[in-house]
């Protein structure tokens, strides 16, 4: 039996992002019955804030120091989310581009998850290494412009290519993605049919979703 987390970053009821995700599960769910899917709704969800206490604690981390006082007590809630988000096999995250990036709750629970020593860590040695390899991640991207390959916004997309660089970062080298995009610019019927041609790709993803002949793949 396999664990997903389903990362839902969109506020709205009829959010596209959501839309194609849940496509997406409701395939998966049927071809791994025996599989559990928990959904994390960063809009609902308590996450910690990243303040002046956890920074401290995170620059002792660094330092090769335990956190000490109110930095202890703020960095017991940053390793709890941590622990959650760590507690999954497979991860779907369904998210929209805000201001040609993610929705601010969805950059504070990255703040909250990337962490030394306990999703990366770092050796003068071998720099870098993340700690979350082997774990499948599938991205559900909406966005109200195109973004294509040539348009004149592709290098405003700041959105996906951030995404496949933090959780690059901390180790997801088996990353998918499906978009949608022109949500706000295209006419109504096109962003429908838009819609559910990616509910098809995602369908379709979610039946080989993790399996080995995928890890590396690209879609
Ligand atoms: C606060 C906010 C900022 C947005 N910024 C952008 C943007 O920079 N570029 C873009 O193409 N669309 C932008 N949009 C449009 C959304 O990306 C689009 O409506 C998308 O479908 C939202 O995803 P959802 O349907 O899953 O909620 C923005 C929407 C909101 C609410």
């Amino acid at each position: 039996m396999a664990k997903v987390l389903y990362i839902c970053a969109s506020p709205r009821a009829e959010s596209y992002s959501k839309r194609v995700a849940e496509a997406f599960l409701q395939a998966y769910r049927g071809a791994n019955p025996q599989d559990v899917v928990e959904t994390l709704d960063l809009f609902r969800a308590d996450i910690p804030p990243f303040l002046a206490p956890q920074a401290k604690a995170k620059y002792a981390v660094m330092a090769g120091q335990a956190p000490q006082d109110e930095a202890q007590t703020a960095w017991t809630g940053v390793i709890k989310t941590i622990n959650h988000f760590k507690g999954f096999d497979k991860y779907v995250l369904a998210s929209p581009m805000w201001n040609f990036n993610i929705p601010y709750r969805l950059k504070q629970y990255i703040d909250v998850i990337v962490q030394p020593g306990l999703t990366f860590t770092y050796s003068p040695d071998k720099g870098y290494t993340g700690l979350m390899a082997g774990r499948p991640l599938m991205l559900i991207l909406s966005r109200g412009g195109k973004y294509g390959p040539g348009d004149p916004t592709e290098t405003y997309d700041f959105q996906e290519t951030y995404l496949r660089g933090i959780f690059g970062f901390i180790g997801f080298t088996d990353v998918q993605s499906i978009r949608i995009n022109g949500t706000t610019m295209n006419k109504p019927e096109q962003v429908e049919s838009d819609t559910l041609q990616a509910i098809a790709e995602a369908k379709k993803a979610a039946l080989v979703f993790g399996s080995p002949v995928l890890v590396g793949a690209k879609m």
